[in-house]
């Protein structure tokens, strides 16, 4: 797998790949993640294209706050997965944290998800017992 950023012509085949790993939701809207992610310098998504043919398999939403790192949107072709591009592709917005300075990666995960879990745990990361406060700006 080649891993590279994002450029507009991956549009569809992104959210054709979010929908297949089951990562939309009604209430987001995949394109208007995609336009308000790309196009800045804290943030990007980065896709992984097979080497056979270039298909789009892999991508990972990341960006900085300023102060942490987060990810989004990490998906894998349902026929790609266990063949270690989770792994690769979380390693890859590690990288690109870094490479700007951030010290600390996040990310979350619903309480029941016990298969992302265990992604992340194989992974290294580890759960930290906070509360999530949140309120919308958007009046929705
Ligand atoms: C989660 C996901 C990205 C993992 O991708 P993947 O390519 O299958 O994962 P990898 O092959 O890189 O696996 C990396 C490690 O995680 C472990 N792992 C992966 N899936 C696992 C599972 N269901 N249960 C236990 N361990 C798992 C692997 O064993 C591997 O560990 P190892 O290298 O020590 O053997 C993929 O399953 C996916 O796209 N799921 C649907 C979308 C999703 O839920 N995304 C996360 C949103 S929070």
């Amino acid at each position: 797998m080649n891993i590279r950023p994002y450029r507009a012509a991956d549009r569809d085949a992104v959210i054709a790949l979010w929908q297949a790993c089951g990562l939309t939701r009604p209430w987001n809207d995949p394109a208007g993640d995609i336009a308000f992610c790309t196009g800045r310098p804290e943030s990007t998504i980065l896709v992984g294209e097979a080497q056979d043919g270039g298909s789009l398999i892999a991508t990972v939403m990341v960006g900085h706050d300023g102060h942490r790192g987060w990810l989004y949107y990490l998906g894998v072709d349902p026929a790609a997965q266990k063949a270690g591009h989770g792994r690769a592709m979380v390693a890859a917005a590690e990288s690109w944290l870094a490479a700007r300075g951030v010290p600390k990666v996040m990310l979350m995960v619903r309480p029941e998800n016990d298969r992302v879990r265990a992604f992340y745990a194989a992974l290294g990361y580890i759960v930290e017992e906070r509360l999530i406060f949140s309120r919308r700006l958007d009046g929705k």
